[in-house]
């Protein structure tokens, strides 16, 4: 009996010597991640993450221009768009280009003893917020002896008046009147209105209402929701105005900057192109009224601490549409609209174009510092183009970096052929764009690992995971684009000395005037949603760095296999080791991330991970939070770390150090 105990005592504890074992190969098995926190491999350009904005989508007018009133001025095609009358009375819509040639019409309204009305439907319907205060601001004009009565009007939904005003004191010259209403209730979808008795004869226009409450309380501003979105991914930099606005469908339709600054009055209204671009998604009364103009533009770069980085045409149209040129030989007035724009964003204010930047309100430069000549430009023309803007350009501004484009598309003929004659040249950064499936991101998450070093650097200015849902043609902001996305950038981040811009592309979209998806940040009348995206945006840019360091697994760059992806750096200024590790596998993984070269290392490591099992999901602003990134702690011993990746996760790990 005691023979059988003994031995079954030797027998468990050979269990256990067994089972401790198997832990212990089953702990060593767990792979490793090691960071060499010593050995800076790039340096990364503070302006490496930015934003792409384009009026596209409702962003300037009916989004980040707070102006709520569609068609103030009536100078859209149809001059009375977004207008509706009632009652009985005269109106006239009256074309007057010796008043103002950029600005001809107003209306003329006379209620003839009768009550006449004139209501606004604003964009896709005017968002009020309770105890907001709205101004309106409009030009009129007593044209008779008396004044009919005039009472403006906020209504909800159904029509009821929220707050009203009398507009009395008309002036026989054209000037400015203003009254300020207050909301006592929270709508998405109000109205404006003008109501006209009595007798009289009045011209109006530029039929403007605006929220105080603005970014920065700029009278007539942006809206703040939204400003501060993009505030908060502390962008490197702004592109702008786009994309294809910049070249327009034809020339007469391309994007000019001068009829964009100055007096909002004296801007010239102009159809935005996306208005009939996709016969699927029609917004007729998409029009660019350009309140959001260059000296804004700059401005919100300013405000937001980001480089401003102006698009300009380059003498063509859009080459998807009518493909238009305009001979090399006439081409002056386009490099002059570009010698021009430096001067107005940093020259003296003696000079023309600094003087007009100084009376808009900014009399110190802009500083900028980089440019981009044309936009998805291809072809042996375009090479001819960009070499006559960048001989003057360079000889006159050697200090402004200038942009050329690789084309629309991600590889090929015309990228290629791009590539080759941009080398002869002296750009300084070369666009790639690629709108491709999520698979194709993880695919090219090494695409610059082996790319020449000598050549011009990269601006990967517009880019987005266009993940498809059913047979619709447009692509969803879905977490699985925003994942591949991630795995993506760290391939950009890792040849940080090669890519020194990036940028998602586009930016906004309002969610009942959209006409491309997916978009960064989408609203309504009232608030806005961050994608998935955006919050991937956000972990690079607010976690950039100042270095890139080496992470390697099994001695290698980690870029796919077992569906990881990895990058680290290291930010000097704040003394923090950053490592991003994205997870595209349904599985969990589980890794031991060892730092080397690294002194004095906090204990704990602050980890943000966003992350959902289900690739499908998004965010809407019903349901803003689905994926967001949650916060927490890893205990770091001797400098390494257990990772706990879940499925579908995209983690970013922020270790203190000396
Ligand atoms: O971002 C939308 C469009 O995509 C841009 O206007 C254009 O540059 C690209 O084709």
């Amino acid at each position: 009996m005691l023979g059988y105990i003994k031995k079954n005592k030797m027998s468990t504890r050979l269990t256990i010597v067994l089972l401790l074992f198997t832990i212990c190969s089953f702990a060593q098995k767990r792979e490793e991640l090691v960071v060499s926190a010593d050995k800076s491999i790039a340096e990364i350009s503070p302006s490496m993450w930015g934003i792409f904005f384009e009026d596209i989508n409702f962003a300037a007018d009916g989004g980040l221009y707070a102006e709520l009133i569609k068609n103030r001025s009536f100078e859209f095609a149809n001059p009375l768009m977004g207008w509706s009358t009632e009652g009985k009375g005269k109106l006239l819509v009256i074309n007057d280009g010796l008043r103002n040639p950029k600005n001809a019409r107003y209306i003329s309204i006379e209620p003839d003893n009768a009550t006449f009305s004139l209501t606004n439907e604003g964009f896709r319907g005017i968002g009020l917020h309770e105890n907001g205060t709205y101004k309106l601001s409009l030009r009129g004009k007593l044209v008779s002896d008396t004044q009919p009565k005039i009472v403006v009007q906020l209504l909800d939904t159904t029509n009821k008046i929220i707050s009203e005003r009398e507009l009395t004191g008309l002036k026989p010259e054209w000037d400015t009147y203003s009254i300020v209403f207050k909301s006592s209730k929270t709508i998405q979808k109000a109205k404006f209105r003008l109501v006209f008795s009595g007798t009289g004869l009045v011209n109006l226009d530029m039929i403007s209402l605006f929220p105080t409450d603005t970014w920065k309380g700029r009278p007539n501003g942006l809206r703040k929701d939204l400003v501060q979105k993009l505030a908060d991914l502390k962008p490197g930099f702004v592109r702008f105005p786009g994309g294809c606005i910049v070249e327009g469908r034809d020339l007469a339709n391309r994007y000019q900057w001068k009829e964009t600054v100055g007096n909002p009055f004296d801007r010239k209204v102009m159809i935005n192109r996306w208005n009939t671009e996709f016969d699927y998604r029609p917004a007729p009364d998409y029009f660019q009224t350009f309140g959001l103009g260059f000296y804004e533009y700059f401005q919100l770069a300013e405000d937001i601490g980001a480089k401003a980085l102006p698009i300009l045409n380059c003498g063509m149209a859009c080459q998807f549409n009518t493909a238009e040129l305009v001979a090399n030989t006439e081409l002056d007035p386009y490099i002059q609209d570009a010698v021009d724009l430096i001067e107005f964003a940093n020259g003296d204010t003696t000079t023309k174009w600094g003087n007009l930047r100084a009376k808009m309100g900014h009399p110190k430069p802009f500083n900028l510092d980089r440019l981009g000549v044309g936009n998805e430009q291809w072809g042996p023309q375009y090479i001819e183009k960009y070499k006559l803007f960048e001989a003057v350009l360079k000889a006159k501004y050697p200090n402004v970096k200038l942009i050329g484009a690789a084309g629309p598309f991600a590889g090929g003929e015309l990228f290629n052929f791009a590539w080759d004659k941009f080398k002869l040249t002296n750009v300084d950064f070369i666009d790639e764009h690629y709108y491709m499936a999520p698979d194709w991101f993880l695919k090219n998450a090494g695409r610059y690992d082996n790319y020449d070093r000598k050549g011009p650097r990269i601006f990967a200015g517009e880019f987005a995971a266009h993940d498809k849902e059913g047979k619709a043609p447009e692509s969803r902001n879905t977490w699985f684009s925003a994942l591949t996305e991630a795995a993506f950038m760290t391939g950009l981040e890792r040849n940080a000395d090669l890519v020194q811009m990036s940028s998602y592309a586009p930016l906004l979209a309002h969610v009942e005037a959209w006409q491309w998806r997916p978009d960064l940040i989408w609203f309504d009348n009232l608030s806005s949603v961050a994608t998935p995206n955006y919050w991937v945006q956000k972990m690079y840019s607010n976690f950039k760095g100042t270095n890139v360091v080496s992470i390697l697994k099994a001695g290698k760059t980690i870029i796919g296999k077992d569906s990881l992806y990895a990058n680290a750096v290291e930010d000097k200024v704040k003394k923090q080791l950053i490592v991003k590790l994205v997870n595209t596998s349904a599985v969990s993984k589980e890794y031991d991330l060892v730092i080397s070269g690294a002194k004095g290392i906090s204990k704990k490591a602050v980890t943000y991970t966003l992350q959902s099992d289900v690739l499908s999901t998004m965010n809407s602003l019903q349901n803003p939070d689905n994926v967001i990134p949650k916060t927490s702690s890893i205990d770091v011993k001797n400098g390494k770390a257990n990772v706990k990746m879940p499925k579908f996760s995209f983690i970013v790990i922020v270790v203190s150090k000396k």
